[in-house]
């Protein structure tokens, strides 16, 4: 409940997920919270609130982000992405999301969407890791479900199909 009157909360726009979105929020709220309670986001979950878990990354400007230790401030004027907005413009999943499918590697789901997002972020970055450098990533996501080897399998596929897909030469208009 909002304990503050109504004009000690700030007005923030930005980028969700390619959408304009405005809210408003107290100086000291979450970026996490402002994404789940005042934009509906809930896609992004929160686990530990101290930055530990990983649950709640985000991507900030294209960059993994926990937004349990960033503030709703912060982020006026900024691109925010979140699991929502992973998927193929026609709804369909991306590839990432089709491996986890495909592995088993969602599990309860808790973590999922934090992990999905700091996956997706990397791979951009770096798109042929080896399994020690999505083991060293994942060590920033505390997971109680497993011992990370389907989403370690996932992520290894993804990188491998996602590298094949960026070689295939476009489709002409001939072949549509
Ligand atoms: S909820 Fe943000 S790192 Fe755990
Ligand atoms: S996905 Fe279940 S605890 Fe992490």
């Amino acid at each position: 409940m909002n304990t503050l009157p109504a004009d000690s909360r700030h007005k923030i726009t930005l980028e969700l997920n390619g959408d304009r979105r405005t809210g408003y929020a107290e100086p000291r709220m979450l970026l996490s919270d402002f994404l789940r309670h005042e934009l509906g986001a809930t896609g992004t979950h929160v686990g530990c609130e101290h930055g530990v878990c990983g649950a709640c990354t985000v991507q900030l400007d294209g960059l993994p982000a926990r937004s349990c230790l960033t503030l709703a401030l912060q982020v006026d004027g900024c691109k925010i992405n979140t699991v929502e907005g992973l998927s193929e413009s026609d709804g369909r999943l991306n590839i990432l999301q089709q491996c986890f499918r495909k592995h088993h590697a969602l599990q309860c789901g808790f973590c999922t969407a934090g992990i999905l997002m700091s996956l997706d972020s990397y791979l951009a970055t770096y798109p042929n890791p080896t399994e020690a450098d999505i083991h060293e990533l994942l060590s920033g996501h505390l997971c109680r479900c497993t011992g990370y080897a389907p989403i370690i399998a996932a992520a290894c596929e993804a990188a491998q199909l996602m590298q094949a897909a960026s070689s295939e030469p476009p489709i002409t208009q001939d072949q549509k």
